[in-house]
């Protein structure tokens, strides 16, 4: 049976017919009627049933572009990486639900998972745990780096940095360079120094001698101990902070196509490499609305507790339209359920908190906020529930990591997504470098006018033909 959208009187409609299940080939055709003539473009359908209209020949047949601003639309490639329903709360890497990788995988196992499509083999798993150490340190002229930062520098800011000077350390030019290290050895160096340069970074701000990674430790371990570990004191890792740290990068490992990712892929069309690629969805990660927020939730349960604002004022501030204040950690253009990973820490940041015996004020804020939020008309209403950084920042705070390095948690998880994305975008054929359309809205065609005959149109201009 033919389905039909209706479109507005611009005299444009599309029919299809229904479709047979596909891995994301053409499965059917859709009718698009613009200006009284009739096209014909291809229904694509993924293996989760996803429909897509192919419109990558739209422009050609029909001289339209498609018009979707924020891509709340669009789909930028075929990937076979990370699945979510948004609609379901249904989040799946290569297959296997984010619950079991969460509580019976780890964090080395899940990045090769991603980057290599499958879940590693014993002799797999210990190569690639080899390559990490092998490539845990950073170049020591990049101390110099180091030795510059001021102390009050966003450790966001010290990471894309470090993270794009690795291309000036070491070989990283695309595919064809001879010199260049393979691609294994440059995405084991990232999983690896991202570590290294967050306690670096940590380190230096505080004015602590830096401690080095070591070898036959776990990823986590290696990092808390390059943390917290002094020339005085050996820091003793708890295997519960240990398990509850790889949990939660697990959570952050991949999530298909959002902002930063989606910048790794557009930056790394352009063939530039993989370590300016990550640098730059670091950049994009940092920002309030996306990575950035994990920072913004504690520094708003903060100011919660020390303006004594009730739960009900602060709801009422995040619904005010006149007023910028948002409730961070709520909301997400792809979850209109519960977002399956905040549960998830929420339950492990309860389990640290008691292990710890931590008696966290924001924890208990953050359930009252949440509690309210998800009774109010207006939450109710937009599907506006509490996102993955809503909960991770109080796993943090209890772990000692510091407020203004939470952006570099995230990044530390995310980092086999993007290594994942930009190896699936590069070995996608055929390759296309990134390059959106636009609907122009400046001045026609004018001529141009010579200095001497441009009018002023300066404050000083008005007063003085005023007077
Ligand atoms: N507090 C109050 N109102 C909100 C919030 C919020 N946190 N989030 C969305 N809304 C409202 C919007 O004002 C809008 O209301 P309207 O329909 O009356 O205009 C409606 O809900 C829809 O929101 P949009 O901003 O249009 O949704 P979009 O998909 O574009 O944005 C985003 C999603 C950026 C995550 C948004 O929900 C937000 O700003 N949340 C707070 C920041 C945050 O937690 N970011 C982390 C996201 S998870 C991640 O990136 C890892």
């Amino acid at each position: 049976m033919p389905t039909r959208i209706n479109q507005p009187e611009t005299a444009m409609s599309i029919d299809s017919a229904d479709p047979a299940s596909s891995d994301g080939g053409p499965v059917s055709t859709i009718d698009l009627t613009i200006e009284g003539k009739q096209h014909s473009l291809p229904l694509i359908e993924g293996s989760e049933g996803e429909k897509a209209i192919d419109i990558s020949a739209l422009r050609n047949t029909t001289g339209c572009i498609s018009f979707d601003p924020g891509y709340q639309n669009t789909g930028c490639c075929k990937s076979a990486i990370t699945f979510i329903d948004g609609e379901k709360g249904i989040l799946r890497y290569r297959g296997y639900p984010i619950e079991d990788l969460g509580t019976k995988s780890t964090f080395l196992e899940v990045a090769y998972l991603l980057i290599h499509g499958d879940l590693p083999m014993q002799n797999e798993l210990k190569k690639f745990t080899l390559e990490i150490e092998s490539n845990s340190l950073i170049h020591e002229n990049m101390l110099q780096f180091f030795n510059s930062i001021p102390p009050n520098a966003h450790p966001m800011a010290v990471l894309s940095s470090a993270v794009n000077s690795l291309s000036i350390h070491y070989p990283a030019f695309f595919a064809g360079d001879q010199d260049a290290e393979t691609f294994e050895v440059m995405a084991a160096r990232l999983l690896s120094t991202i570590r290294t340069i967050a306690a670096f970074t940590y380190k230096k701000s505080i004015g602590h001698p830096l401690v080095y990674p070591q070898a036959n430790v776990s990823y986590c371990a290696n990092f808390l101990n390059m943390m917290f570990s002094t020339p005085i004191k050996q820091h003793v890792v708890d295997p519960d902070v240990e398990r509850a740290l790889d949990m939660v990068l697990i959570i952050h490992a991949d999530h298909e196509q959002n902002c930063s990712t989606s910048t790794v892929r557009l930056v790394g069309s352009s063939k530039v490499n993989l370590y300016s690629s990550i640098c730059a969805g670091l950049c994009a990660l940092w920002g309030p609305l996306h990575g950035g927020a994990n920072q913004q939730v504690i520094e708003m349960l903060d100011q919660i507790k020390k303006q004594g604002l009730t739960i009900k004022e602060c709801l009422a501030l995040a619904k005010d339209k006149e007023n910028p204040f948002k409730l961070m950690g709520f909301g997400h253009r792809v979850y209109k359920n519960f977002d399956p990973r905040a549960a998830m820490i929420k339950e492990m940041c309860r389990k640290l908190l008691k292990k710890k015996e931590i008696s966290d004020p924001l924890f208990d804020i953050a359930l009252e906020l949440e509690d309210a939020a998800l009774k109010d008309e207006y939450f109710i209403e937009r599907k506006l529930y509490p996102n993955v950084d809503f909960y991770s920042g109080l796993i943090y705070r209890a772990i000692g990591i510091p407020t203004n390095m939470f952006t570099v948690m995230f990044a530390m998880g995310r980092m086999p997504g993007w290594i994942a994305h930009w190896k699936e975008m590069h070995d996608t054929v055929p390759f296309k470098i990134g390059r959106p359309r636009q609907i122009y809205i400046g001045e026609k065609e004018r001529k141009y006018p010579p200095l001497s005959k441009r009018k002023q149109f300066s404050i000083m201009s008005i007063f003085q033909s005023a007077s």
